[in-house]
């Protein structure tokens, strides 16, 4: 017999070598590294040769792969301008959304599914991920884009070419850090869309069009955007206890707590908050990190009366750390995506390697055994919405 899981909780849909997610230890693990490992000691450039290739890259494989990321960086004048039409009038993720299935058209290897060619797509669009959310960033503040360097790391020219100005070395870590803790999360539902896709034999641009538009919701990446909105609209820490009081009061959720897996703090937090605290040790505004940590301490208590085990997850503490270092709010999940498309391009080369179509069922709930009345008898207006 089987059986009605809703929202699919608890269920395994295959393997994988690309990384482990121990939900009850708190570990999330990349081809068998710690995040806490990789976060500190290996640049975004590195994880994504772990993550493509299942080894972090000795030199010469560095090397190598930095300079496809630099060919690769550049896109299309035909994508600028679907930018320039998309991004002022459109969500930042609804244009990179966009932009990111257009790119297929301007890519030799669109349709091609063959290894080697997703090998080339993947590099090819996890740089291009990053020109294009800094194109949309700048075109939304009034600007133009601005070309890529070949002599900066991908976490230096998002930044650069986000802002205009080459980030300084603190920055340039903390973002780097910030791609490498985002870049992968095992069956999560951006990259379970992907991978459903790329099972259908779709092309790679179709499979990361589909994981982007999924990211996209509060429940997922988008939750780092909502994050800090509720920190601005808490005027100073001493007020958040009751801020989150009063929205849990409401039924509300507060985002940037919760994990469907995690059943203990998220690993990536306390990383990320580490490197918030770093930017304060510069100067930075401290009230972001004051209310972060009363509405910790608030969700502690209430979730404890409550009997529920839900902590702080990646995005409660990126969103300063994105906010302080000059990021618009709302291009915050397109950041994300910018080192989650590392991740999904991953799991579509793993999934069609080895290939079977995923087809969940449904359990059917509707009526039964009705006979289609002649349209004029029918009567209007009903319907289950
Ligand atoms: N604030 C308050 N209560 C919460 C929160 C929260 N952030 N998260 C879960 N709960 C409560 C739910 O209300 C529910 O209570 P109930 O059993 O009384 O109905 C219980 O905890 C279980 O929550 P579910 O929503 O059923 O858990 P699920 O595994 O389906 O959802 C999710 C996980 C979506 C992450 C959820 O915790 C949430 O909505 N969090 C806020 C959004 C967020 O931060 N998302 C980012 C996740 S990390 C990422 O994607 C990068």
């Amino acid at each position: 017999m089987s059986t009605t899981n809703k929202g699919l909780e608890g269920v395994v849909m295959g393997q994988t070598m690309i990384s482990q997610v121990a939900g009850d230890a708190g570990q999330l693990i990349y081809g068998g590294y710690h995040i806490e490992d990789l976060a500190g000691n290996a640049t975004f450039e590195e994880v994504c040769h772990l993550l493509w290739y299942g080894e972090l890259p000795d030199e010469a494989d560095l090397d190598a792969l930095r300079t496809r990321f630099v060919q690769g960086m550049s896109v299309d004048d035909r994508i600028l301008d679907v930018i320039r039409s998309t991004a002022k009038s459109s969500h930042p993720m609804a244009a990179l959304r966009t932009a990111v299935s257009a790119l297929s058209a301007t890519d030799p290897d669109a349709e091609d599914k063959s290894h080697d060619a997703n090998d080339r797509k993947a590099v090819r669009l996890t740089a291009q991920t990053i020109t294009l959310t800094a194109a949309i960033a700048r075109i939304r503040g009034g600007g133009d884009p601005i070309a890529p360097r070949a002599d900066l790391s991908l976490a230096a020219n998002l930044l650069y070419m986000m802002r205009g100005e080459v980030p300084d070395d603190l920055a340039e870590r903390i973002i780097d850090a910030a791609l490498t803790l985002h870049a992968e999360h095992g069956m999560n539902a951006s990259t379970f869309s992907a991978r459903v896709a790329a099972s259908t034999l779709a092309d790679m641009h179709s499979a990361v069009t589909a994981a982007i538009g999924t990211l996209k919701g509060p429940l997922h990446g988008g939750a780092n955007e909502q994050v800090m909105h509720m920190l601005l609209k808490i005027d100073r820490p001493e007020e958040a206890a009751q801020y989150v009081r009063d929205a849990l009061g409401r039924g509300e959720k507060i985002m940037g707590f919760g994990h469907r897996v995690y059943r203990t703090l998220d690993p990536r937090a306390p990383i990320l908050k580490t490197l918030a605290e770093e930017l304060l040790g510069r100067g930075g505004e401290t009230r972001w990190l004051e209310t972060s940590s009363v509405i910790q301490t608030t969700m502690r208590e209430e979730m404890d009366r409550r009997g529920k085990k839900i902590y702080p997850n990646v995005d409660f503490f990126s969103a300063s750390v994105y906010y302080t270092l000059g990021v618009p709010i709302d291009l915050f999940t397109n950041v994300f995506a910018c080192a989650r498309m590392a991740g999904w391009t991953a799991h579509v080369i793993e999934q069609m390697k080895d290939n079977r179509l995923i087809r969940p069922k449904a359990e059917y709930v509707g009526p039964k055994d009705r006979t289609v009345t002649p349209i004029a008898q029918r009567v209007s207006g009903a319907g289950h919405g």
